[in-house]
C-alpha cells in the first residue's frame, strides 16, 4: 500500500513509536511526524525507525518535533501521550493526570490540523477520546479511540490458545469500554465460522471472558508497564482503514448519540472506519444479558466523565 498520505503521533513513547515503527515499514503512508515533551526522545527513535526503512524499501518518511506545525496537512493525529499504568494502577488512576494532557494536545491540534481525523489511545480510553472530542468542539465522527480492536485481539488469542488449534482463524467480538467492566461477545466470536458455543463448554467461555477483562493487567504485573505491540497494532489497524477509505468495521470507542440507546457518552461499539473517520455506528442486536453487561460498562465510563466533569473539563 503505497499512500502520499501524513500520520502524526503525540508521544513517541512505547505506543508512538511502535505504531510509527509498524507504519513505516507497512509502508502505510509517505509521512509521520512525532512529537513528544521530551524532544530528543522523539528525534532518536525517529531517526532509528528511518534507517530501518530502506532495507524495507520503504518510502515513509520520518521526523520528530517539539513544535507543533510539523503536523500542518496530516490526514490522521494518533494521540498516544501521557503516562501509562503501573503495576496496581488501574486505567482510572489515570484520568486527571491524562485528560489535562489530551487538552493541550487537542489545541494545538486543532490549531494545526484542524481536519485531520483524530485517533485516541491514551487511557482511560473512552474517557479520553470523550475530552477530546469535547477540547476540540469537534463532531462527532473525528475522534476515534482505540481498544475494542486490542482487547477482540485478546480473546482471539485466548480462544485459540484454549482449543489449541485455529490460530489466526479466530474473530472475537469485544464491545463496551476498555476497563474492567468491558462486554466480549461470545456469541458473536467464530473460529473460521464455527460458533465459539460449538467448540467451548460456558465454563471455558466464562474464563475466557475472565481472561480477557484483565490482559492488560496481567501485561503490566510482568513487565511494569503497560502493552504496546498488540496496542499499536490495533491503532495500525484503524489508521489503514480511514488512510485507504476501506470502510471496515472495527469495534472503535465513539460518542453514543441513541445508538444502543445512550447519549453524549462514549464507549466501545462496532463501527464503521473509513476517510471520515467514523462513517457509522452498527447497532448489534444484544440479548438482555449483553444489555446489562454494557450498561454496566457505560455507568462506569459515566462515572469517570461525572470526575471530569467536577473538575471543569467540560459542562
Ligand atoms: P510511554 O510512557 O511509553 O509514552 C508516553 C509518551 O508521552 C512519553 O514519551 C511522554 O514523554 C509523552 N508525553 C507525556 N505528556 C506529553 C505531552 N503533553 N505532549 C507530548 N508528549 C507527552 O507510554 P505508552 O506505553 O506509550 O502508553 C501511552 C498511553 O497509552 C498511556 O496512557 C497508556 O495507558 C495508553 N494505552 C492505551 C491502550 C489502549 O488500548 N487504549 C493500550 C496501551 C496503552
Ligand atoms: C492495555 O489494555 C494498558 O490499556 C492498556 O494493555
Amino acid at each position: 500500500m503505497l499512500q502520499a498520505k501524513k500520520v502524526s503521533i503525540i508521544g513517541a513513547g512505547n505506543v508512538g513509536a511502535t505504531v510509527c515503527y509498524w507504519l513505516a515499514m507497512r509502508k502505510s503512508c509517505r509521512e509521520i511526524v512525532m512529537i513528544d515533551l521530551v524532544e530528543g526522545l522523539a528525534k532518536g527513535k525517529a531517526l532509528d525507525i528511518s534507517q530501518a526503512t530502506s532495507p524495507e524499501g520503504s518510502h515513509t518518511q520520518i521526523s520528530a518535533s517539539s513544535n507543533y506545525e510539523a503536523i500542518k496537512k496530516s490526514d490522521v493525529v494518533v494521540i498516544t501521550a501521557g503516562i501509562p499504568r503501573k503495576p496496581g494502577m488501574s486505567r482510572d488512576d489515570l484520568l486527571l493526570i491524562n485528560a489535562k494532557i489530551i487538552v493541550q494536545i487537542v489545541e494545538e491540534v486543532k490549531k494545526n490540523a484542524p481536519d485531520a481525523i483524530i485517533i485516541t489511545v491514551t487511557n482511560p480510553l473512552d474517557a479520553t477520546t470523550y475530552t477530546a472530542l469535547k477540547a476540540g468542539g469537534y463532531p462527532s465522527n473525528q475522534v476515534v479511540g482505540m481498544a475494542g480492536i486490542l482487547d477482540s485481539s485478546r480473546m482471539e488469542t485466548l480462544i485459540s490458545g484454549k482449543l489449541g488449534f485455529g490460530y489466526g482463524q479466530v474473530t472475537a467480538s469485544v464491545m463496551g469500554g476498555h476497563g474492567d467492566d468491558m462486554v466480549p461477545l461470545p456469541r458473536y466470536s467464530s473460529v473460521n465460522g464455527v460458533a465459539l458455543h460449538d467448540l467451548l463448554t460456558d465454563l471455558e467461555i466464562e474464563d475466557i471472558i475472565e481472561k480477557t477483562r484483565h490482559g492488560g493487567a496481567e501485561i503490566v504485573s510482568y513487565m511494569n508497564t503497560s502493552a504496546y505491540y498488540a496496542p499499536a497494532n490495533g491503532t495500525v489497524k484503524m489508521i489503514e482503514a480511514i488512510l485507504g477509505d476501506k470502510q471496515a468495521i472495527f469495534p472503535c470507542a465513539t460518542l453514543l448519540n441513541g445508538e444502543y440507546g445512550y447519549e453524549d457518552t462514549v464507549n466501545g461499539v462496532p463501527v464503521i472506519l473509513g476517510a471520515n473517520g467514523v462513517e457509522k455506528i452498527v447497532e448489534l442486536p444484544l440479548n438482555l444479558a449483553e444489555q446489562q453487561l454494557f450498561a454496566k460498562s457505560v455507568e462506569s465510563v459515566n462515572r469517570l466523565l461525572g470526575t471530569l466533569r467536577e473538575n471543569n473539563f467540560f459542562k
